[in-house]
């Protein structure tokens, strides 16, 4: 993860799945033990209260998974005064981008193509025009849409967000260290879907103003 957001999301990934390993094992031991039950038993005529363990527990199980997931759901939307706002729009099959804060600055972003791609490029992840964000300050991202509907993912960031045509989404994220992040359209869009990915660029804020008044 590159963002508290993701940290976040991850954490609740392993609960989750410890959570399931453990029911798992129980259910694995009792179906398990089943063959060697004797399927006989003179004085069994009902269990009312194994009924009600069985029928309680899980709900409450279910609980220690359902609030935490609550809670992150908030903690996504959670908009953190944004310093810098960028809007994404996605097309068939490349994404645009405005930084509607610093005079309008516009530009599209097209995947490069594997035979113009340099040595150390990243077939199919790579961009002729990345976006250039500062690390450590809160950043507030717009999605919309031109044609049909798209998805503006980066993994690292623990963000996704759909691009609808009409529509405009909101989102934000907190980049906690410099580097490449990468993502891709995850909404099939149509023919070139693989081939829309995104790059951000996150620098210091120093440079980040640099580059800004630089366009
Ligand atoms: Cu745009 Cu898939």
């Amino acid at each position: 993860s590159a963002s508290p957001l993701m940290e976040q999301l991850i954490f609740f990934h392993d609960h989750a799945l410890l959570i399931l390993v453990m029911i798992t094992v129980l259910v694995g031991y009792l179906m398990f033990m089943l063959f060697f039950n004797n399927y006989v038993n003179r004085f069994l005529l009902h269990g009312q209260l194994i009924e009600m363990i069985w029928t309680i527990l899980p709900a409450i199980i279910l609980l220690f998974i359902a609030f935490p997931s609550l809670r992150l759901l908030y903690l996504l939307d959670e908009i953190n005064e944004p310093s810098v706002t960028l809007k994404s729009i996605g097309h068939q099959w490349y994404w645009s981008y405005e930084y509607s804060d610093f005079n309008n600055i516009e530009f599209d972003s097209y995947m490069i193509p594997t035979n113009e791609l340099s040595t150390d490029g990243f077939r199919l992840l790579d961009v002729d025009n990345r976006i250039v964000l500062p690390m450590n300050s809160q950043i507030r991202i717009l999605v919309t849409a031109a044609d049909v509907i798209h998805s503006w993912t980066i993994p690292a960031l623990g963000v996704k967000v759909d691009g609808t045509p009409g529509r405009l989404n909101q989102t934000n994220f907190f980049m906690n260290r410099p580097g490449l992040f990468y993502g891709q359209c995850s909404e099939i869009c149509g023919a070139n879907h693989s081939f829309m990915p995104i790059v951000i660029e996150s620098v210091p804020t120093n440079y980040f103003i640099k580059w800004i008044s630089n366009n």
